[in-house]
């Protein structure tokens, strides 16, 4: 096969930062997706529709394909209340994101104490808004590698319990334990998984040296993890969607003594994807993945016009200079590619 041709794709999860950067990264993911869920880990953060609103409007100043839909979150604090909710539904901001507090890039001002949040939760369960949980525990005490484990137990079991009818998105899975506990769940609760948690375990990051560009949060785990990830997803599991998670950082930042997570990935996703579904010999799962699942989970129309993929081999480059003379490293930076997006 040299050609595959897809219904347009979304990514249901990742990072455009803000001011002269979205010059970078908006044009980086509508070259190819028609819709994103857009974080709100801004700092300070996006925490209701007025800012969500604002924040719409820069993206798409920045958009190159007048086309692009960016789908706005809110991200929830221990002053949000159901008010905040009922307002950010009626302009159609469609989710609302959960960090605890700590876990990950611009997460403290996020929440402490998930309990104190019920009453909200109750108010997007009726009002339909989407749950879109960072699930780690951020405890000390818990190894880093067990958090998603841990916050499954804590949190997601009481979740799922208590509000039945509350959609929620567990974000960038990365074990076997989240996989089998979306399966087991209700049609309420899906997740998305990222290209780095598909092609990467955590050799990638410590064998032969530390391997920054590929750390990120939740952090790559045991291969055994990364295989289950890749048998649901070739599995065609509608429980399972496409979202990058595509959060950029300048070279300096995460080429240092304590460098910060996240895996840009947005000029290669979609190659990265076909890549992996090939790899498996399921190629004909990736637009149930790509294209299907997401807007079906989160209730809205899929798309209609097409993207194509050629099979052509390319480099992902080394670095990208950015409008404001930083660069950055790409995910994946120096690797081939098979599949290549035709323009
Ligand atoms: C994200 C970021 O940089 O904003 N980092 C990451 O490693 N994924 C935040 C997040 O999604 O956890
Ligand atoms: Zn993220």
């Amino acid at each position: 096969m040299n050609e595959l041709i897809l219904t347009q794709p979304d990514d249901w999860h990742l990072h455009f930062r803000d001011g002269d950067m979205l010059k970078e990264t908006v044009p980086a993911t509508d070259r190819c997706f028609k819709r994103a869920i857009v974080m709100p880990n801004l700092v300070p953060p996006v925490t209701n529709k007025k800012q969500a609103l604002a924040y719409r409007d820069r993206i798409l100043s920045a958009a190159s394909d007048t086309s692009f839909n960016p789908l706005m979150t809110l991200y929830l604090t221990n002053k949000t209340t159901p008010a905040t909710i009922r307002e950010a539904i009626s302009e159609k901001i469609p989710a609302a994101k959960l960090y605890p507090a700590g876990a990950t890039t611009n997460s403290e001002a996020a929440v402490k104490g998930i309990e104190s949040l019920y009453p909200v939760f109750e108010t997007m369960s009726e009002v339909g808004m989407l749950l879109l949980i960072h699930g780690e525990v951020t405890h000390s005490e818990i190894d880093i590698f067990d958090r998603e484990k841990v916050f499954i137990d804590q949190h997601m079991e009481p979740l799922r319990r208590r509000f039945p009818n509350l959609k929620i998105v567990f974000e960038h899975i990365t074990t076997a334990d989240a996989a089998d506990f979306v399966l087991e769940s209700g049609e309420r609760i899906a997740a998305t998984i990222t290209p780095q948690h598909l092609l990467l375990n955590r050799n990638d990051l410590l064998v032969g040296g530390v391997r920054p560009h590929n750390y990120c949060l939740p952090v790559l785990k045991r291969n055994v993890h990364q295989q289950r990830l890749r048998e649901v997803v070739a599995s065609g599991s509608q429980k399972f969607f496409l979202g990058t998670d595509s959060a950029p950082h300048a070279k300096h930042a995460k080429e240092s003594a304590c460098g910060c997570a996240g895996c840009y990935s947005a000029w290669s996703a979609i190659e990265l994807y076909a890549q992996v579904f090939e790899d498996l010999g399921a190629l004909d799962k990736l637009e149930g993945f790509a294209s299907f699942y997401g807007p079906d989970f989160y209730g809205v129309a899929r798309n209609t016009d097409k993207i194509r993929l050629i099979k052509e081999k390319w480099t992902i480059p080394d670095q990208i200079d950015l409008p404001v003379g930083e660069k950055i490293v790409p995910f994946f930076a120096g690797h081939e590619v098979n599949w290549k997006l035709a323009r």
